[in-house]
């Protein structure tokens, strides 16, 4: 296991970070607290240090005494991350009306949420907040404050955003860094070989800001483990779900494509789907935060760590999975360079462009 700097924080997590969403109660999609327990043991055996949950939106709050529990003897060795934002009552069923601050981005959900987060994962601070999504309603100057005080109050170290427009993040760093508050250190979104929207502006924007960016779902919640199209697969899966089904992923024919793409480069490198598409992800500079039902999932898994990936194995994946884009962008970074031919004298070739490696 390697380590890599979140952010400007210095805090060094695992170059994987293990997402806890579906650890709760057993059921055909997540592992129940027996079998997360055993997820948990090995994912820190192989030097894990670093885990994502969230407030009462992930089961009722279980998954955060799950991962509460796991961390109680050895807190210090762990860096534990947890968001607010939603609330569990208003949940997806929208004949329930809880009360209009019951979630949201503003100071009452964020300390109420935090208190709730802290009392059931049984720590006593939290290494890193998130917002689990913009709300589109508070300010995020008011945001990073009110962040800045539970960090002043020792409740949280580090700051994050899941879920955010980029101009969003970065009038965020840039008030934050005016005013000498807790910056944001890390950025969370969905990101795999089927979903690779933040390259648009996600990733340059965290390159300028100095923030981590961390990919969830990069086996696009199971799509590109190679059960979904090697035809051979007797295991329940996420996505036979309907409320999976409509709640997050519409695999068309390019998405099937780009799976097999993975199923038949893995059978050559003769790995598992999961670690070629989980080494996809590493490669393009983003910490992948990985999610498994069983123990055994998470070892296949983690045989990426010692995947490389050979040069023109990364180039087809790309290639295959490469996103049409809107028309800003393409005018910008398409294939055709002829606009950026003129912004750099003719001399395109001979500039590297650290900031946007796209
Ligand atoms: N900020 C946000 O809005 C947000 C949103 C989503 C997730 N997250 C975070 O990101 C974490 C990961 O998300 P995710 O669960 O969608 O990630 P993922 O790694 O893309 O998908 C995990 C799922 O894929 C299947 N799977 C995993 N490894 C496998 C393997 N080797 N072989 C076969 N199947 C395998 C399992 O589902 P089945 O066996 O049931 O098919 C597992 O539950 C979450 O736990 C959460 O912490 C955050």
């Amino acid at each position: 296991m390697r380590y890599k700097l979140l952010g400007r924080s210095g805090l060094r997590v695992s170059e994987v970070c293990l997402g806890t969403m579906m650890m709760s109660t057993e059921s055909p999609s997540s592992a129940g607290p027996e079998e997360s327990r055993r997820i948990l043991e090995a994912f820190a055996d192989r030097g894990g240090n670093y885990f994502d949950t969230a407030n009462e939106v992930y089961s009722g709050g279980l998954s955060e005494r799950i991962l509460g529990e796991f961390v109680a003897s050895e807190r210090h060795r762990y860096v534990v991350t947890t968001k607010y934002t939603n609330t569990l009552h208003s949940g997806f069923d929208p004949s329930i009306r809880d009360h209009p601050n019951a979630g949201g981005n503003h100071k009452k959900s964020m300390v109420q949420s935090v208190e709730g987060s802290l009392k059931r994962l049984g720590v006593d601070y939290i290494d890193l907040l998130w917002i689990h999504f913009w709300d589109y309603s508070t300010d995020i100057a008011d945001v990073m404050r009110n962040v800045n005080d539970l960090v002043r109050q020792g409740k949280v170290l580090h700051f994050g955003l899941c879920n955010t427009p980029a101009w969003v993040v970065a009038r965020g760093q840039t008030v934050a860094d005016q005013r000498g508050w807790e910056p944001i250190s890390a950025l969370q979104y969905q990101y795999n070989l089927v979903s690779r929207d933040l390259e648009l502006e996600i990733i340059p924007c965290s390159r300028a800001l100095g923030i981590g960016v961390n990919a969830y779902s990069p086996l696009a919640g199971g799509f590109l483990t190679g059960k979904y199209t090697r035809g051979d697969s007797t295991e329940s899966r996420r996505f036979d779900s309907e409320f999976f089904k409509q709640l997050t992923f519409q695999f068309d024919e390019k998405a099937y494509d780009t799976a097999r793409k993975v199923d038949e480069i893995a059978d050559r490198l003769g790995t598992s789907s999961a670690a070629v598409a989980l080494a996809w992800v590493r490669d393009r500079g983003v910490i992948p935060m990985i999610g498994a039902r069983k123990v055994s999932q998470i070892e296949d898994s983690l045989r990426y760590l010692s995947l490389t990936l050979p040069a023109e194995d990364m180039q087809a994946l790309t290639e295959a999975s490469a996103p049409v884009l809107p028309w800003t962008y393409h005018l910008l970074h398409g294939d055709d360079s002829r606009i950026r031919q003129l912004a750099a004298g003719g001399m395109l070739d001979a500039i590297d462009n650290e900031h946007f490696p796209c």
